[in-house]
């Protein structure tokens, strides 16, 4: 038995590799197929199985009404705390991303935080910053679809904005085990209506800089 040659480092160095690179030279990184099967697996597995009562509808900001939010989002989603053995290998998964992210790229993550989202037919994420300049401390967005099978056709695309006008939208199709990081602070998005059930699971890498905050 060699529990070295089997370490989530080893595994994951060329995926985290890719993705700080990319990060590095365009502030987003799309990556087809990369979340590791087994994780994939368990992670679809569980959000197949959860009831529809355990999601909830999400929310914007803190003290939003709940009609403003049905205008601009209509997914439900569901907090990852580490409930189950899937969740743990997702946290776990996680931090050995934000270790390796600090590492190569010196941007400071203390914490991440991470829901499954549901998009039922004609679901939908108005264009949306996850971030402010200045305010938040979200440092990056991260979302990976566990989506069988997606079709052209199934709608429901992740379009991802540059901040300077006039450049076309980047389109992101919600395929099974696709992973895009992005800076979310620069890069304004939107989820397009889904004809089908839309599963991922939303991520964010934050830094603690409350003293930055004005
Ligand atoms: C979000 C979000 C994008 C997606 O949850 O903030 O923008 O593709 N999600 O699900
Ligand atoms: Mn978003």
């Amino acid at each position: 038995m060699n529990k070295v040659a089997h370490s989530p480092c080893d595994n994951n160095a060329a995926l985290f590799d890719a993705i700080a690179r990319d990060i590095a030279d365009s502030g987003y990184s799309i990556q087809a197929k990369a979340l590791p099967q087994p994780l994939l697996d368990k992670l679809s597995d569980q959000v197949q199985a959860m009831p529809a009562s355990d999601f909830k509808q999400a929310g914007i900001g803190r003290n939003s009404e709940h009609q403003l939010n049905q205008v601009i989002r209509s997914d439900d989603i569901v907090w990852i705390n580490g409930a189950t053995a899937a969740e743990r290998a997702w946290l776990d998964w996680l931090e050995s991303l934000k270790v390796f992210l600090n590492r190569r790229l010196f941007l400071g993550l203390s914490s991440t935080e991470s829901h499954f989202a549901h998009y039922g037919p004609g679901d939908f994420y108005k264009k949306h910053s996850d971030a402010f300049k200045g305010q938040a401390n979200r440092v990056l967005s991260m979302v990976v679809y566990l989506n069988r099978d997606w079709l052209a056709n199934n709608g429901g695309e992740l379009l991802l904005y540059r901040e300077e006008e006039g450049q076309a939208a980047m389109k992101v199709t919600p395929s099974f085990g696709t992973i895009v990081v992005f800076l979310s602070e620069d890069f304004p998005h939107e989820v397009r209506p889904t004809q089908r059930d839309r599963f991922s699971i939303a991520t964010w890498f934050r830094c603690n800089n409350s003293s930055a905050i004005q």
